[in-house]
């Protein structure tokens, strides 16, 4: 038996609420991605990712384990008192003695790196799928796009059908591979997650969710999915002779479905999908014991991508429109809102709203922001591109309606959901602003790099806030490495401690604190380098871990440690997606006590989104977005001081 089954919860820090129940099993595929209608057996994972990954790639390395021991040690230092770096040190010592478990543990992931494409993407694979708290708020990212003008549902169904358009000349350079390799720091990255997007779905368990990737379906799905007013469609966008559609034509099918779906009082079906997984899992199997339930959920899981037109809602107050737009990206508000006009297992699905919200949210599992926002921008300067759109009149086939059958026990799973998803939604507490004083040329100018120089923002705002410094944490991209995904880096350190604890004292001249603001922003460029080259602690320490799990080891002491408990207890999770277009990514706080924190830094200003639970007294985040303004312009100052 493996030995996680009696040490069942184990943290997943990066994903969600502190813990989840993993439910690997013996005899269990290790990844839970289904390539529909290959055989799904336990040895058809990977092969769809390696078909389709035409770089030539280094693998992602296994860290020597002495440095990730040391620099592991580094990262605590500003966080934990000296008596429990003692003790952990101990801990580590003894780890990596001699033909100790480290040494052991070590060997096999090098072992592990060898024979797969990518030690790490099977264990970050299943992490995601056996994580039970919900996708929305809690896991799905959102991203909001600028606000649209619409005059009327002309206006809304017009803008919607370019946008459509524009993912499918996206999804046209992905099938003709005419998509441009992306690159950072001049290195090409792994494009293999842009062939996991479309014609993908995470489906629930009772234990454990799955993803089905209809792709590769021989010939390929050829229909979106568009919801409106709770209403689901299945819309082809291709012609017969595999031409799609044109802008005007999806305008006309849009307008059909429009009509053919007002003044209908519907049953929120999507409502389900905003549950607890497990929950969802059960729930899924009622729902489809009903054959015609079960052709509609297959239709909207093959579907290439979801469109939800949704309701106006509620006018905010002008100063607050940014969060509330995002608000309904994220979760689609309350139940009465537009929360069931969504399918949040759908990888990718966009909405555009009648009072001209518009953006995407997805499903992380499957894909990570950068892709996201490259397909964001992509589409946003097609639609931009394009003028006024005619209505087409050749005829085309109705669009056609998916019905559900809802029976008292499908009612009282969606009364369930309704009453759940109501909670989260008065939860969340959100608040995005624009910084326009400067952008990431500023930082640039002073020779600083931009993100770190923004990330000792943030450090500065909570310590000012809060009077302490926290476990802070930054995704960093392993795209460099074939099947690559993220590491996660370390914010806090001695440097940045030295940072905020002298930039408002008095008695340190502006010099001495522009000297302790290059070192924090250097040291942090510096842990951002090691994550991009393979060399972070986060990622090779939780694999030490799971291949102790794997060989059936007791868990070793140092990740029973406090130290290791606390410092990976991120209070703040960050992240960092440029994109081109005026966007801005959201998700909500990884933990009940923390903030979620993204930005989109553009050349003149910044686009923030803060996150924070209104159930946690100890956080508030508008008062820290507050913070974060002030922090932002006071570096400024002193820089030109
Ligand atoms: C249905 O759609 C129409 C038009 O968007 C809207 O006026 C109406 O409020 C919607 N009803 C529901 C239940 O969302
Ligand atoms: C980003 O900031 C700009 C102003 O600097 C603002 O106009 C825009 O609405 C913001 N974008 C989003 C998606 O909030
Ligand atoms: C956050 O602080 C602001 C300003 O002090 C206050 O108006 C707001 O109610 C607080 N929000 C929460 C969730 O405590």
């Amino acid at each position: 038996m493996f030995s996680l089954l009696r040490h069942p919860w184990i943290r997943c820090k990066w994903q969600s609420t502190c813990c989840c129940q993993t439910t690997l099993q013996p005899g269990l595929p290790s990844v839970g991605i289904i390539a529909c209608f290959l055989s799904p057996g336990p040895l058809a994972g990977p092969e769809p990712i390696t078909r389709r990954d035409r770089t030539a790639l280094p693998r992602l390395p296994v860290p020597p384990q002495k440095q990730t021991l040391e620099r592991y040690l580094a990262s605590l230092q500003p966080l934990v008192s000296e008596e429990e770096l003692k003790y952990t040190r101990k801990l580590l010592q003894d780890f990596a003695r001699p033909g100790g478990l480290g040494e052991i543990l070590q060997q096999r992931l090098e072992m592990k790196a060898q024979k797969s494409d990518n030690w790490l993407s099977n264990w970050l694979m299943d992490m995601y799928l056996a994580n039970q708290t919900p996708l929305v708020v809690h896991s799905s990212p959102g991203v909001v796009l600028p606000k649209q003008d619409f005059k009327d549902t002309q206006g809304q169904l017009q803008f919607a059908a370019k946008l459509i358009a524009g993912v499918l000349d996206f999804k046209i350079l992905l099938d003709t591979g005419n998509l441009k390799q992306s690159y950072k720091n001049e290195k090409p990255l792994c494009m293999d997650q842009y062939y996991k997007i479309f014609s993908s779905c995470r489906v629930p368990g009772p234990r454990r969710d799955t993803i089905v990737d209809y792709s590769v379906m021989n010939p390929p799905p050829r229909h979106i999915t568009v919801a409106h007013n709770y209403t689901f469609f299945q819309l082809c966008v291709y012609h017969s002779s595999g031409k799609p559609l044109t802008v005007g034509q999806i305008y006309s099918q849009l307008e059909k479905i429009w009509s053919s779906s007002i003044k209908t009082t519907k049953e929120p079906i999507g409502i389900l999908t905003t549950e607890y997984r497990h929950r969802w899992g059960a729930g899924h199997k009622i729902l489809i014991k009903d054959k015609l339930n079960k052709e509609s959920a297959r239709i909207i899981q093959q579907g290439m991508f979801g469109v939800c037109l949704d309701a106006p809602s509620t006018r905010p107050p002008a100063e607050l429109a940014m969060s509330h737009a995002a608000a309904q990206i994220l979760h689609g508000g309350d139940s009465r809102a537009n929360a069931g006009n969504r399918w949040f297992d759908k990888t990718l699905q966009f909405i555009v709203g009648e009072d001209g919200t518009c953006g995407l949210v997805y499903e992380r599992a499957q894909a990570e922001g950068y892709p996201i926002m490259r397909i964001a921008d992509h589409t946003f300067n097609f639609c931009n591109a394009m003028g006024d759109v005619e209505p087409c009149n050749t005829p085309l086939p109705q669009p056609k309606k998916l019905y559900f059958n809802i029976n008292s026990e499908v009612k009282r799973l969606i009364d369930g959901a309704r009453t759940h998803h109501d909670t989260q939604v008065a939860d969340l507490d959100i608040h995005c602003f624009d910084y326009n004083k400067f952008g990431k040329d500023f930082a640039k100018q002073k020779g600083l790099s931009p993100d770190a120089f923004i990330q000792m923002a943030i450090q500065l705002a909570y310590y000012r806030r809060h009077g302490e410094v926290c476990p802070s944490s930054e995704e960093v991209t392993t795209r460099f490495f074939h099947l690559g995904r993220t590491d996660t880096i370390s914010v806090t350190t001695l440097q940045s401690l030295a940072f905020v604890h002298g930039f408002d004292r008095d008695d340190i001249s502006v010099q001495v604190k522009q000297q302790l603001m290059r070192e924090a922003v250097d040291k942090h460029r510096t842990g951002t380098e090691w994550a991009l080259s393979g060399q972070a602690v986060d990622r090779h320490l939780m694999g030490l871990k799971l291949q102790a799990i794997e060989d059936q080891y007791n868990i070793p002491e140092l990740f029973m440690d406090t130290s290791y408990a606390f410092a990976t207890h991120y209070i703040l999770s960050t992240n960092q997606v440029p994109g081109q277009t005026d966007a801005v990514m959201c998700y909500g706080p990884a933990i009940p006590d923390g903030y979620g924190i993204c930005y989109n830094p553009q050349s003149a200003k910044i686009n923030f989104s803060v996150t924070a639970l209104n159930s946690c007294i100890l956080t508030n985040a508008s008062m820290l977005a507050r913070a974060i303004k002030d922090a932002l312009s006071d570096m400024h100052c002193l820089l030109e001081q």
